[in-house]
């Protein structure tokens, strides 16, 4: 007998069913069917895949082409960084970003912030300073940028490449760092209070190897962010790999180790020098060791072309100079394809609620809500899943007794509080059977309550 896409689309489903009825772990079939772009590919296990965007190149149709169509996360490659958005102190310019971020939500995508506070690429007026003066501005600088952009950053880069290298697991020395130890977790509270719907990240390099002493002495800072209630959401692991610093045969292992912390995990940076197989293998083992975490929620690449890359000399990433698809590229995508849609969560750092419905059937969709509560104000995350047939179009509502919504993404909200019904927008409409989305948004006030439920439209 030939399967039809529709009895094919049914697997995933009874087996869910299936999983819930004798508690027993199942491991789900791949996708139904695949996803042809590396977001859609992505989504399909509730993960991003981004890229690091340039404004200057923004006017380049092949380029745009390729992000408009293959990427749901931008990362501004240096335009949202110190020496960008305050090249005089207490003056900020924000021109470069925001087209960044305009272009990318003008299409749908989310943004990751990088960086609010970094040693290097500070405006010149930041390097010559230190002492309270130092830690007054960059907390400022932290508060202005992230409360300027709030509800517009999914995740930001707090912190960038604040240890060592080498084998002391320690601290880099830096302006910053003379400013005192806590100058981190200073970041990171001034952060949260300026944009409490941001994932706040620390991010780093020669991260991904689980023997390394640099590894070891961040995994400590965030063990013990965690245990003092430093608000640290996520921690970013540049990986860019090359003859030099190969993929680590321990990499899986590293970010399960730090999703273990009760932090998602995120690959920020992705570039991987080389050609051919050899390459695309390399990138395959990535994604798998990701797609095998289920806090890993995402993965941006360093650029688009290998042109466009800060290593170009070493052909790192999945198009070409013309903007063909590479081995790489394909290595990718398939092995997005091949994903356990169940292997992701949405859980945060404080309290997740979830509620799951049973498989609608035919033409209806469910939806399940994650919920990230703090003192005041809350982010829900909504997981739209079609039934047994495609979606061309849903609906949510929502109800909010005692909230107000204050920014939402990849949805469009009927109000801000009481019931409010949520259309997809014009990229997530379309939701293979048993599969999903995401939309989301966040508020003042609790989102206790918010009891979703889906038609499809
Ligand atoms: O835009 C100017 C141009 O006008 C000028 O003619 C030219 C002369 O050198 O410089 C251009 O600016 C360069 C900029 O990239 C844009 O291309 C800067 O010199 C150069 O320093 C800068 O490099 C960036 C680098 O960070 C700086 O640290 C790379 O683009 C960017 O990819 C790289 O990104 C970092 C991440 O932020 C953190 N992790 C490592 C990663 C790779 O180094």
């Amino acid at each position: 007998m030939r399967l039809t896409s529709k009895s094919v689309a049914l697997i995933p489903i009874i087996a869910t069913v299936v999983t819930a009825a004798i508690g027993a772990t199942l491991i789900a079939p791949p996708a139904a069917s695949a996803a042809t772009t590396l977001g859609a590919a992505a989504q399909q296990s509730g993960r991003y895949f981004g890229t690091a965007v340039a404004a200057g190149r923004l006017g380049d149709s092949t380029y745009v082409g390729i992000l408009n169509r293959e990427f749901d996360m931008v990362t501004a490659e240096n335009e949202m960084k110190m020496d960008a958005t305050e090249p005089q102190q207490g003056r900020f310019s924000y021109g470069n970003a925001d087209r960044i971020v305009n272009q990318a939500r003008t299409q749908g995508k989310r943004i990751r912030g990088h960086a609010l506070a970094w040693h290097s690429q500070q405006p010149g007026w930041m390097q010559s300073m230190s002492g309270s003066a130092l830690r007054n501005a960059m907390l400022n600088h932290v508060t202005q940028v992230a409360t300027y952009y709030r509800g517009k950053i999914y995740a930001w880069d707090v912190v960038n490449e604040a240890f060592a290298d080498g084998s002391s697991g320690g601290r880099r020395d830096s302006n910053l760092q003379r400013t005192g130890n806590d100058w981190i977790e200073a970041a990171f509270r001034a952060a949260r209070a300026a944009d409490p719907g941001a994932k706040l990240c620390y991010n780093d390099y020669n991260t991904d190897d689980w023997s390394h002493a640099k590894t070891q002495g961040v995994y400590r800072m965030v063990q013990d962010f965690k245990s003092r209630g430093v608000p640290i959401d996520c921690v970013g692991f540049q990986s860019h790999f090359n003859a030099q610093s190969p993929v680590p045969s321990n990499y899986q292992t590293t970010l399960q180790n730090f999703a273990n912390l009760g932090v998602d995990v995120q690959i920020t940076e992705l570039d991987i020098e080389g050609s051919g197989s050899s390459q695309a293998s390399n990138y395959d083992r990535v994604t798998r060791a990701c797609l095998a975490v289920a806090r890993c929620t995402g993965i941006t690449v360093w650029g688009i072309r290998d042109t466009d890359s800060w290593r170009a000399s070493g052909t790192p990433l999945l198009f070409d100079g013309n903007g063909n698809k590479k081995a790489a590229y394909t290595s990718v995508l398939n092995a997005l394809n091949s994903a356990d849609p169940g292997t992701t969560t949405t859980t945060t750092t404080t309290t997740t609620t979830t509620t799951t419905s049973n498989d609608p059937g035919p033409g209806g969709c469910t939806a399940s809500v994650s919920l990230n509560q703090w003192n005041g104000g809350f982010v829900a995350t909504i997981k739209v899943t079609a039934g047994s047939s495609a979606l061309s179009g849903w609906r949510v509502t929502t109800t909010l007794s005692n909230g107000t919504v204050t920014g939402s993404w990849s949805a469009s909200g009927s109000g801000t509080s009481g019931t409010i019904n949520w259309s997809n927008v014009d990229y997530n409409g379309n939701v293979p059977a048993g599969q999903s989305t995401e939309f989301g948004f966040q508020g003042s006030g609790s989102g206790a309550g918010l009891n979703p439920s889906c038609t499809a439209s």
